[in-house]
């Protein structure tokens, strides 16, 4: 049972209470706002500021996915274009034995699926891309904090969005769960320059995935010119 009152109500007692709980407020204010970036927990990892909820970032990223403009260049002017860049990266990598033809292959982020055709084109044929935005039928359905795959289906992901990434952890954490043991992951990322107006996130070094990736192996890191992104890094899952 709650005590009934037996004061009568004061207001002067009233607003003294509130008014000494305004320090306390605040604190509690910018702990949420501290609580919903990993910058503290990973040097060389910022969030950028101003996303207020998980929708208004699912917005402003439908909002560059689904510019007609921008869908109809990479369709059409970008198209081959991007394929043939992608193609040269993924013949590297199979040079190299980190992607076969018979790889189970993703790639995160695939816009209208340049990266699916290169894989495709290289002899890779069982290959899926995921992005808000479907474009069939290269890319499905999928958002990469929550990957619509079941653990263990992949044996090779590619992105160059991690930038795009509001919760890298879970960026990471839904690559390493759908990727099967000595699965190979490779990201583009911006190390030296900064990405653009859509990016959630911003790198300084390549320390924190280093940490991100924590059932995984380093394999190499190589300078790459892959559309403003500089740096390939390549990690193998070992757990
Ligand atoms: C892989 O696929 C490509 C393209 O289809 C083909 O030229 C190549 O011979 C295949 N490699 C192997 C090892 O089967």
């Amino acid at each position: 049972m709650i005590p009934t009152q037996t004061k009568p109500f004061s207001p002067k007692c009233f607003f003294a209470t509130l008014f000494l709980s305004i320090p306390f407020l605040i604190f509690l204010s910018q702990q949420t706002f501290t609580t919903t970036t990993t910058s503290d927990v990973l040097p060389g990892l910022k969030i950028r500021p101003g996303y207020t909820s998980y929708d208004t970032y699912i917005q402003k990223q439908l909002k560059k996915t689904l510019n007609p403009k921008l869908r109809e260049v990479w369709k059409t002017r970008d198209w081959e274009r991007k394929i043939n860049v992608f193609t040269s990266f993924f013949d590297d990598l199979k040079r190299e034995k980190l992607l076969k033809n018979e790889s189970k292959a993703l790639s995160i982020g695939a816009r209208v699926g340049q990266e699916v055709e290169a894989l495709k084109r290289v002899g890779v044929s069982n290959s899926i891309g995921i992005d808000l935005v479907p474009s069939p039928p290269l890319v499905i359905k999928g958002d990469f904090h929550h990957q619509p795959f079941d653990d263990d289906t992949f044996d090779f992901e590619f992105s160059n969005v991690f930038d795009h990434a509001l919760y890298p952890e879970k960026f990471i954490g839904e690559i390493e769960r759908t990727l099967r043991v000595g699965g190979v992951c490779v990201l583009h990322v911006a190390v030296s320059r900064r990405s653009d107006k859509y990016s959630a996130n911003d790198l300084y070094s390549i320390e924190p995935l280093n940490k991100l990736f924590k059932r995984s192996e380093l394999v190499r890191i190589r300078k790459v010119d892959g559309f403003g992104l500089d740096t390939e890094i390549v990690f193998r899952e070992k757990m």
